[in-house]
């Protein structure tokens, strides 16, 4: 069996994202597992190069993990020989300039979403990495997620029959910091920073939206900065100036009305983190991170409106569990397996920057319709 030895340069892998998700449960755990099989015995074999401003930092992080290949200086990474990956996972403001330095190396290049601050930064980047004929790929980890995959099971054996309607609920309360510690870096609440729940969550219900449901065409939004002000890493108080909240409807190819509310200002109420209702003329499904749930029209209660007495059905003891039928691995290092073979071996991988440059159009076309109060369509985006 033969190493395919695959150099990586990771970026911003000291952060939340980049440590957890892509190193340790990722590359890490590809590593563990001795690599991606390959048709005829051989094996990619992921090498990380690590990359922060802080030197101990980085290096406390490459010990951990027992690594030797770490640096604080990433241009000098990219003209080695030794990658031909760059990965980033920096916070969404830093994004586009080493990703532009990144292409220009001859890197194929990863990253996290969303791909860019603003839409035309995320086309001008699809179109460098089209034009140097590099492999280019958006992190779109949701899809991975079992509950996201036993849905579009459903969908494609017909389940649903017709779909009405998608009601998606996402959040948890972030604790502004005073009397616990906040969950989230501060950055998320600081619109100059590259903050705001619209641009870190309409990317991901766009991919959701487009490869589970149909094509989103429309928006309306209504955002909100909940919480004025919070405490921050080093303790101090600061003015939040993005949007802690969005309300939105999306209107799909076919007619299919998507209705999300994403909070981190919401308590939870619910099964898991993120719930996903799907309505159809067939069946309905509720799907969380996890678990799916389904209910046939045939065992539909007969629901009756009567406010003068106590509910007559456990409404939630109608729906059956959808069995897991497979093994599902984690999300993420389930799509660093396909884009490391998209880059050895030239298999498929549709989720491109294009794509992720949707996702950052529907970001930016929520932003429009909250601060003009109206509905805003989505073009066909293409390089
Ligand atoms: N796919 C997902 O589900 C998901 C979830 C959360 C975050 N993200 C994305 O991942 C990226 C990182 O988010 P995170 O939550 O890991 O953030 P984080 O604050 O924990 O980490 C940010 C990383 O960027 C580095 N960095 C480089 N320049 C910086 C600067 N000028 N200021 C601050 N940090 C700087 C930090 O050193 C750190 O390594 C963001 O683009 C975010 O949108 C994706």
């Amino acid at each position: 069996m033969a190493r395919v030895t695959m150099g990586i340069i990771m970026n911003g892998v000291t952060g939340r994202m980049g440590t957890n998700q892509h190193l340790a449960r990722s590359v890490m755990a590809i590593r563990e597992q001795g690599g991606i099989p390959l048709a005829g015995g051989d094996a990619i074999w992921p090498e990380p190069i690590l990359v922060g401003r802080s030197p101990e930092k980085v290096a406390a992080l490459a010990s951990r993990f027992g690594l030797q290949k770490w640096s604080t200086d990433l241009d000098a990474c990219l003209h080695t020989s030794d990658a031909q990956i760059y990965f980033d996972a920096q916070v969404t403001s830093q994004r586009a300039e080493a990703m532009r330095r990144a292409i220009r190396a001859g890197k194929h290049v990863y990253a996290e979403k969303p791909l860019a601050e603003d839409l035309e930064t995320s086309l001008e980047l699809a179109t460098l990495a089209a034009k140097a004929s590099l492999k280019n790929g958006v992190v779109q980890d949701k899809l991975f997620l079992p509950g996201m995959r036993k849905l579009k099971r459903l969908v494609d054996g017909g389940f649903f029959g017709r779909i009405l309607a998608v009601r998606g609920e996402f959040g948890y309360w972030v604790f502004e910091g005073d009397w616990q510690p906040a969950q989230r870096p501060s950055w998320n609440y600081r619109r100059e920073d590259g903050g705001g729940i619209i641009l870190d969550m309409f990317p991901h219900w766009r991919y959701v939206l487009d490869n589970l449901f149909g094509g989103v065409r429309r928006v309306v939004c209504v955002g909100a900065t909940h919480v004025p002000r919070r405490i921050d890493e080093r303790g101090e108080s600061y003015a939040t100036t993005a949007d802690d909240a969005a309300y939105a409807t999306f209107e799909l190819e076919g007619g299919i009305v998507a209705q999300f509310n994403s909070s981190w200002c919401v308590r939870v109420y619910r099964d898991e983190l993120f719930n996903i209702q799907v309505d159809g003329t067939e069946g309905s499904a509720v799907a969380g991170l996890w678990h799916c749930k389904v209910q046939h029209r045939a065992s539909t209660p007969r629901a009756v409106w009567d406010p003068d007495r106590p509910p007559a059905a456990a409404y939630r003891e109608h729906w059956q569990e959808v069995p897991d039928n497979q093994p599902f691995d984690n999300a993420f290092k389930t799509q660093w397996e396909l884009f490391l073979r998209h880059v050895a071996r030239g298999e498929a991988f549709p989720w491109s920057f294009l794509e992720g440059a949707k996702g950052v159009q529907l970001a930016e076309a929520g932003m429009r319709s909250w601060r003009e109060g109206r509905r805003v369509d989505l073009p066909d985006l293409s390089l």
